[in-house]
């Protein structure tokens, strides 16, 4: 295949690329945006197989046991992960990501005469450049990324863990990076290159163990961006458009998704990336469980005063997600609806665990999209709503993040629940939320608490209707 044919090959599976992520934009075109996801990266990978066919039958079977191996091993993970426990696997898969970029520059490094970056037996000095930005963001994607699953998965704390001097260190290793690339560069040495990976490595770490509570979606999707930025700088090392394309895709579209979450969070992008920087105030948060009590209702109570509402909003949060009470949550909206009540779902930008994460729920039962407003768009109804039925939601409805500048939310925009007539609120206890701090709504006069799973209280009131 000739080397325009294959540009051409990669410009269009790049195109396919971009209609994928406008398609995913909007739950009614997400499973099309998928699709040409998957064709664009079909036509990539066979335009390279193609265009640099592997030397030799080991060749080929070293890469489809690659192919079978990893496809096989994605399409069964992708199968068996439980909708919450979908950001620790996307933070799992971008380790992968890194790796991936260190391995290809190791590869490129060992065997320079295979991708045609030789000169007078030495190595061009822009792809030592390149493939030293690309192993170094590589490495600091992989370690940052298992922190990251580690802290998601539960299996370790997350809440921020501040380590002493850790601004002074993070930027002596910054420049002690910087100064081993250019070393790297002038040398070419295998050792230097190897020293760059331990020092991102353990970089990579350190910036992602300060960073915790409210800011961690903000991290994955951060860590997604590096990880395009790795994949680009080693598809210029290559001189594969399609990595080039994809990576810078993947680097602009996390980057962008970062800074949006960043200002619905009301946190400092640059605070965020920085790993911790200004979390200080976000570790004295974490206020006490209090003993304080509250009105507790039945579903039956819960029942009655729906039926009499004229308006209700429902908030749901990571509990629904958890007790898969969403089509439970439909059938309750539809005899509310058929007895003449006005119901709306109110979603904040980060309740649950991901970008979306309601809004899919939601989807899978058939929740109609028109009845799913967006924070900004509803928090202004909530003062004239006869009822606020809060599902398993917490601190995005925690107006601490209005008035305790100690809180780890605070400055966090919040659903306005309290302002409704009543607010109902279904959880199984007085634990606190993903953030960790308690919440004044609980023991307002006007919010009746109905103790239980979100899915069997729904279930109940779907009786008392
Ligand atoms: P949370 O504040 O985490 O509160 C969820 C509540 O659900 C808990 O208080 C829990 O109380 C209750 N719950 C758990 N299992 C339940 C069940 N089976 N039935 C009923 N209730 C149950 O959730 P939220 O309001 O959705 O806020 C999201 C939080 O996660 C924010 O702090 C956000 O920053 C963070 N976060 C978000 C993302 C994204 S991108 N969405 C990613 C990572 C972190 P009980 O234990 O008393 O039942």
């Amino acid at each position: 295949m000739s080397q325009n044919v294959s540009s051409l090959l990669y410009i269009v599976s790049g195109v396919l690329f971009i209609m994928a992520l406008r398609g995913l934009s909007h739950p009614t075109t997400s499973r099309q945006g998928n699709l040409y996801g998957m064709v664009g990266m079909g036509l990539a990978m066979l335009t390279t197989l193609v265009g640099h066919p592997p030397a030799g039958l080991g060749a080929w079977m070293l890469v489809l046991l690659g192919l079978a191996i990893g496809g096989g091993a994605g399409a069964v993970i992708a199968k068996r992960v439980p909708m919450t426990a979908m950001p620790q696997l996307v933070a799992a898969f971008h380790s992968l990501v890194g790796l991936a970029a260190v391995m290809g520059a190791a590869a490129t490094l060992y065997a320079p005469q295979a991708v045609g970056i030789l000169e007078n037996g030495h190595i061009h000095k822009e792809s030592l450049f390149e493939m030293a930005l690309g192993v170094a963001i590589g490495a600091i994607t992989f370690t940052g990324s298992v922190i990251a699953f580690a802290k998601l998965d539960g299996r370790m704390s997350g809440k921020p863990i501040m380590l002493p001097q850790r601004h002074a260190i993070n930027i002596a290793m910054g420049i002690a990076l910087v100064a081993l690339i250019a070393i790297f560069i002038g040398t070419e040495s295998k050792a230097i290159f190897w020293l760059i990976v331990l020092l991102s490595f353990a970089l990579g770490g350190l910036l992602i163990i300060p960073i915790g509570g409210a800011d961690m979606p903000v991290v994955v999707s951060m860590l997604n961006s590096y990880s395009g930025w790795a994949a680009a700088g080693i598809g210029f090392t290559l001189g594969n458009l399609a990595l080039i394309i994809t990576g810078a895709l993947v680097g602009s579209s996390g980057a962008i998704l970062s800074y949006i979450m960043c200002k619905a969070m009301n946190r400092s992008f640059i605070s965020v990336i920085l790993g911790g920087f200004g979390g200080d105030t976000a570790a004295a948060g974490g206020g006490q469980v209090e003993t304080r009590p509250v009105k507790q209702g039945s579903a039956d109570d819960a029942a009655y005063i729906m039926k009499n509402a004229e308006r209700v909003i429902i908030v749901p949060g990571y509990g629904m997600a958890v007790a898969q009470a969403q089509h439970s949550l439909r059938e309750m909206v539809d005899l509310l609806k058929k007895d003449g009540v006005e119901v709306k779902y109110a979603i904040h930008p980060v309740a649950g665990r991901m970008p979306g994460h309601m809004n899919v729920l939601l989807a899978e039962a058939n929740v109609p999209y028109d009845e799913v407003h967006e924070l900004e768009d509803i928090n202004g109804d909530f003062p004239q709503a006869d009822v606020a039925f809060v599902i398993g939601a917490n601190d995005v409805t925690n107006p601490a993040a209005k008035t305790d500048k100690t809180s780890p939310i605070y400055g966090m925009p919040i659903l306005d629940v309290e302002k409704a007539k009543t607010v109902l609120f279904i959880k199984r206890g007085m634990g606190s939320g993903y953030a960790g701090v308690e919440n004044e709504v609980f023991f307002r006069d006007n919010t009746m608490m109905l103790f239980g799973d979100a899915k069997k209280v729904v279930d109940s009131i779907v009786k008392n209707l």
